[in-house]
């Protein structure tokens, strides 16, 4: 099996070509192979130092074809994890339909995107042309050759109200230039390829990209004070969590049995492990916060892990005190029970994947000792 991760630079992208090279290498044999540069990493023994696996995230070159043994889905086939990033702009069609011609991957889980949510109200051109014609050539390269494609997107195409937490079936209602051209995103994707799978995420942080989290605790640092929005809730979500479910679909479409089962049932949407569905699925992690509440227990968290040395006050305040270009929906809450009924996908509690989180922080502050087993 080939799988073709788009932006796999990026924030999502990087802990999702981690894991799928985790996963499917078994783990001590990884081959590369040039593309055009060759990359080439052990990723197993339980020895390797922090150092060593932080370089892993830095030092990747890409493209890169790894073709590793996969454990995951039968014992003797192969798994080629195609990483790519800018270098194969999507927003070109030529390139798109080119590296699928060349590479004939079985799948696409695009990570890439314009996330710039602010600047998206001014940069709207370009935050078009990635968020939707990029994901319309996607759409159309992926459905020429047959081969399923697997989406991000995000809560900021709904606006839903308390307490009813978001339904995929939920009018697109977007509140933003970002959320607009995301919502765009998807329809000209559903529109192009019937196989799509396109997975709404929200309020996602990660080791490998700016974020929240990291935000936080360098103010929680710097300052004796700080001011945090109090009236926007939704469901903080580890880039981590958001692979493992990536992969799990990933695996699930790309089996012999669902494919049939696509192919052939002339039934309605059913919610079966059995028999999971193209369309719009939820993910986050569970349990609803405002981002007051997520800046609290950061900082909780990271006094008691030794991440930070003193608390200081943070104060709640209302979205109308946050001045900011775009606008953002006050209910981000996603209701999850599609994705897991399907899929059988995990979604653990947001504090216990904050907690995960914050050892690899903790890691990276201390160069010589490793990382957590349960994180990687
Ligand atoms: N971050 C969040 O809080 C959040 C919340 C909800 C949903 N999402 C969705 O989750 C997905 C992943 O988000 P993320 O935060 O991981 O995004 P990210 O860190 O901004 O990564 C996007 C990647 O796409 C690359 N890229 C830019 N232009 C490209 C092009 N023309 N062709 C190919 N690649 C290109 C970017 O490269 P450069 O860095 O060089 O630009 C970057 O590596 C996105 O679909 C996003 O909309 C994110």
């Amino acid at each position: 099996m080939t799988i073709w991760i788009t932006g796999a630079h990026g924030m999502l992208g990087t802990d999702l070509s981690t894991l799928a090279r985790r996963q499917f290498a078994q783990i001590d044999t990884v081959i590369s192979e040039e593309l055009p540069q060759t990359l080439s990493h052990k990723t197993s023994s339980s020895s390797e130092t922090t150092a060593n696996r932080l370089n892993l995230h830095k030092n990747l070159v890409r493209p890169c074809r790894l073709v590793v043994s996969d454990d995951l889905l039968t014992s003797s086939s192969e798994t080629t994890i195609l990483e790519t990033d800018r270098e194969t702009d999507i927003t070109d069609s030529a390139v798109v339909s080119d590296f699928i011609e060349k590479n004939k991957p079985d799948i696409i889980i695009n990570c890439a995107a314009y996330t710039a949510v602010d600047n998206a109200e001014s940069e709207k051109e370009l935050n078009y042309k990635l968020n939707c014609t990029g994901i319309k050539n996607l759409g159309e390269c992926s459905a020429q050759a047959g081969i399923p494609i697997i989406h991000i997107s995000t809560d900021y195409v709904l606006n839903g109200s308390e307490p009813n937490q978001l339904r995929e079936t939920d009018p697109i209602n977007p509140q933003n230039e970002y959320g607009r051209a995301k919502a765009e995103g998807e329809l000209a994707l559903a529109k192009s390829n019937p196989k799509h799978i396109i997975v709404r995420t929200a309020w996602l942080y990660g080791i490998n990209g700016k974020n929240f989290v990291k935000s936080m605790l360098n103010l929680m640092r710097t300052k004796e004070k700080i001011s945090v929005v109090g009236d926007q809730l939704g469901n903080p979500t580890w880039t981590f969590d958001l692979s493992r479910a990536l992969l799990k679909i990933a695996h699930q479409l790309t089996s012999q049995q669902i494919n049939l089962y696509q192919l052939n049932s002339p039934q309605p949407q059913q919610l079966n492990p059995q028999q999971p569905q193209y369309g719009i699925y939820h993910f986050s992690g569970d349990g609803i916060t405002s981002w007051h509440g997520f800046a609290v227990e950061i900082q909780k968290q990271a006094i008691a892990k030794g991440l930070l040395q003193k608390s200081i006050e943070i104060a709640a305040i209302p979205s109308s005190e946050w001045k900011s270009p775009a606008n953002r929906p006050l209910w981000s809450a996603l209701d999850k029970t599609k994705i897991k009924n399907n899929f059988g996908v995990e979604v653990p509690a947001w504090q216990t994947s904050l907690s995960q989180y914050l050892d690899l922080e903790l890691a990276a502050t201390q160069p010589h000792s490793t990382i957590p087993n349960h994180t990687l």
